[in-house]
């Protein structure tokens, strides 16, 4: 089949696009989708880059050559027994964990990672949602637990999980102040939010008025720094949440998970695939609360070239290649 793939850790340059890529095997519980396109991730930078092996739980161990890509929409070839998937139907996914294999004519996906795509998107425009719409929602909704009138603060609002978390934060009624850089003002605002900080020219940090809550998700905020400009208040959830696991957030997120009086108000975000909230990020679709952002898109082919424009952490929502 065709694919992406790579034979060893490296730069983007590492990928290539073969015709003769074994099929996946088929797996108990999975599902064998036709992908017809697939977004990239910062994740897969980290994972092509090599970045993850160390990860706990993670089974690299050798499967040589890998298939990048955790995004896809794609047409139903086989369902599982006892699944309500049938052949031909459209659905779009997240493959779970440190699992790839999203950049191929084929992927088998656990049924419980996918969902029917979006009555109304283009299969590409389905595929730029799962990862970075799901992070963007479990963040809102269950760790900082956004309440309307709120106040909040999105950095990185221009990304692709930003892109999302403006709209999200929006739908919930929340005001939403955006920090992306002066030539992403417009489309951030386009996207519903109700002020902007250009991060070149002010302070997102001194804000003129304290926020409920801060989403760092470009992850360059920590939460000794933000707390400055969060409103000190009794919430049920969590002020803060970040999308980067670096040391400090990673001992934040414990304190985090203490039990109720204990928790400390830092939490990290670690998205997880699941059909309810795939369905969940479809209502919110035909609603017209959510709508797809994407850069580019690109041909298979081409694969290199956008993880090229992603490692430039310039990208205006998502690079989504075509499958064919
Ligand atoms: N923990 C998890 O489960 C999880 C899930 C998803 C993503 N992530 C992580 O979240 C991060 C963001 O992901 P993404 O998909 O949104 O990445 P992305 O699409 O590559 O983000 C690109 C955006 O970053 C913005 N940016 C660049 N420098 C910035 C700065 N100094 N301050 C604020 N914004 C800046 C850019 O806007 P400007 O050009 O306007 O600056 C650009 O629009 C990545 O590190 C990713 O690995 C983690």
């Amino acid at each position: 089949m065709r694919a992406a793939v790579y034979h060893r850790f490296g730069p983007p340059d590492v990928l290539r696009v073969v015709d003769d890529a074994p099929p996946p095997p088929d797996r108990p519980g999975a599902a064998r989708v036709r992908v017809r396109a697939a977004a990239l991730n910062p994740k897969d930078v980290l994972l092509r880059k090599g970045k993850l092996r160390r990860m706990p739980g993670r089974r690299l161990r050798e499967r040589w050559p890998r298939i990048p890509g955790v995004d896809f929409a794609g047409e139903v070839v086989a369902a599982p027994p006892g699944s309500d998937l049938t052949p031909g139907q459209a659905v779009y996914g997240m493959i779970q964990g440190w699992q790839e294999g999203a950049c191929a004519a084929q992927a088998v996906v656990p049924a419980d990672q996918l969902a029917p795509a979006p009555a109304g998107l283009s299969l590409v425009e389905a595929a730029a949602l799962p990862l970075a719409a799901l992070t963007a929602l479990q963040a809102l909704r269950d760790l900082i637990r956004l309440r309307p009138g709120e106040r909040v603060a999105i950095n990185g609002a221009s990304g692709g999980v930003g892109s999302y978390a403006v709209q999200l934060a929006a739908a919930m009624g929340a005001e939403v102040v955006a920090v992306c850089s002066g030539r992403n003002v417009e489309r951030v605002r386009d996207l519903g939010a109700a002020e902007v900080i250009d991060y070149t020219a002010a302070d997102p940090l001194a804000p003129a008025a304290p926020y409920d809550a801060f989403f760092d998700v470009f992850g360059n905020r920590p939460y000794a720094d933000a707390r400055r400009a969060l409103r000190p208040a009794d919430r049920e959830g969590a002020p803060y949440v970040t999308t980067v696991p670096s040391p400090r957030a990673l001992l934040d997120e414990l304190r985090g998970r203490l039990p109720g009086p204990l928790a400390g108000p830092a939490r990290l975000v670690i998205v997880r695939s699941g059909r309810a909230d795939l369905e969940e990020l479809s209502r919110r679709v035909a609603a017209g609360t959510l709508r797809p952002v994407i850069d580019r898109v690109l041909p298979l082919d081409r694969i290199v070239e956008g993880h090229r424009h992603l490692e430039t952490k310039r990208a205006r929502g998502k690079v989504v290649v075509e499958i064919g």
